[in-house]
């Protein structure tokens, strides 16, 4: 019997977190051995949304056994792809039933009214292996890297860069949620025109940026946000900031850079690169052995600077993108 006939596809919501725990925690040992990623406390989120039964999505029974989902979340008039996963006999099988998951779920989505952006980043697999059902429904696709950068164990024998001296009309600090509202302000205006915010539209708006950062620090989704290991920098002389790193912690010695970002008229002046280089030596001295990453490929200064500062490529993955919004439709052409 071939897989597409032994399996059924099932809406989300018919199922309980208790039933889709063992499939989940599969996926955790997954993130860690794949991203050296603690996905626990993402899961234990994702299970108490399952058991309030609204998430859109599907399962895949194999036999009547659990062995794959999906799920989407909604943000207003967009969808954005949070997960899938599934176990197969193979890796081919696996792969069977998370094409057939996806494709359910961007049916309903196509067939969603009031759905007129879907986006989604596969972060887990490699770019490529889930493109085929997004390509077939007219996403485009947008590699990305995961980097990671080791901390030595020795000394390292080339000799240091000379450190680069902040200009003394800025102050370097902590972050604080005093912070919250001017470094909204500032993603937004950093990523003007920029390809990420076409990946990520949150960053097109002040109100989606401020949004990107409560999920950053509020919730687990991108690791434990480290207030400690996050930083600001602001312009003594107008009282602006300038730039922000935002740090997780992912596992416990590995931290994720979840923001960098400097204000236009800031750059190439070295700040992303002192920025850079205080995080990870702060993260050094607090006892973390790994920091990542993630940048659009395409974003080749932001590439170039980490790669510069010792990180490496460990990963590609895609970013996915479908838009058909008013503006999106009116720019193509496609309204009357
Ligand atoms: C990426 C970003 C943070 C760099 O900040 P910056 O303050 O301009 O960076 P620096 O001046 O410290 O430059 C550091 C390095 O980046 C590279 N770089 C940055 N801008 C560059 C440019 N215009 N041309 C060539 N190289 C450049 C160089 O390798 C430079 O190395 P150097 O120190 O030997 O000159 C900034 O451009 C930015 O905020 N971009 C928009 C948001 C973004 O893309 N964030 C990263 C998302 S993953």
């Amino acid at each position: 019997m071939t897989v597409a006939n032994q399996l059924e596809i099932l809406d989300l919501r018919h199922f309980s977190a208790r039933q889709l725990r063992p499939l989940l925690e599969d996926e955790a040992r997954l993130w860690k051995m794949r991203l050296r990623w603690n996905y626990e406390s993402s899961i234990e989120l994702l299970l108490q949304y399952l058991d309030s039964r609204i998430l859109p999505g599907f399962v895949a029974l194999d036999r009547g056994r659990v062995c794959g989902f999906t799920f989407c979340v909604y943000e207003g008039h967009k969808a954005v792809v949070g997960d899938v996963y599934a176990v197969g006999s193979d890796p081919v099988h696996s792969q069977q039933i998370t094409e057939r998951l996806l494709r359910h779920l961007l049916e309903l989505l196509r067939h969603s009214p009031d759905v007129d952006r879907i986006e989604s980043q596969m972060l887990l697999y490699e770019t490529g292996s889930m493109s085929k059902s997004f390509l077939e429904e007219g996403f485009s696709i947008h590699p990305r890297l995961f980097m990671e950068f080791d901390q030595p164990e020795s000394v390292p024998t080339s000799p240091p860069r000379t450190p680069r001296i902040l200009p003394e009309y800025m102050e370097l600090s902590r972050w604080t949620s005093t912070s919250y509202q001017p470094a909204a302000e500032l993603i937004h205006a950093a990523y003007a025109n920029h390809i990420d915010a076409s990946i990520n539209d949150q960053y097109r708006t002040l109100h989606g940026s401020l949004r990107f950062l409560h999920n950053i620090v509020r919730f687990p989704g991108c690791g434990v946000f480290e207030a400690n290991s996050s930083w600001v920098l602001r312009d003594k002389r107008i009282d602006m900031l300038a730039g922000m790193l935002l740090c997780s912690r992912v596992a416990p010695d590995v931290a994720h850079i979840t923001q960098l970002c400097v204000a236009a008229p800031y750059r190439r002046h070295g700040l992303g690169r002192i920025l850079m280089e205080h995080c990870i030596e702060n993260l050094s001295g607090d006892g973390f052995s790994a920091i990542t990453l993630t940048v659009t490929e395409a974003n080749a200064l932001a590439v170039k600077l980490y790669e510069s500062l010792g990180f490496t490529v460990h990963h590609r993955f895609d970013a996915m993108v479908k838009d058909a919004s008013p503006t999106r439709r009116d720019s193509l052409g496609l309204l009357g």
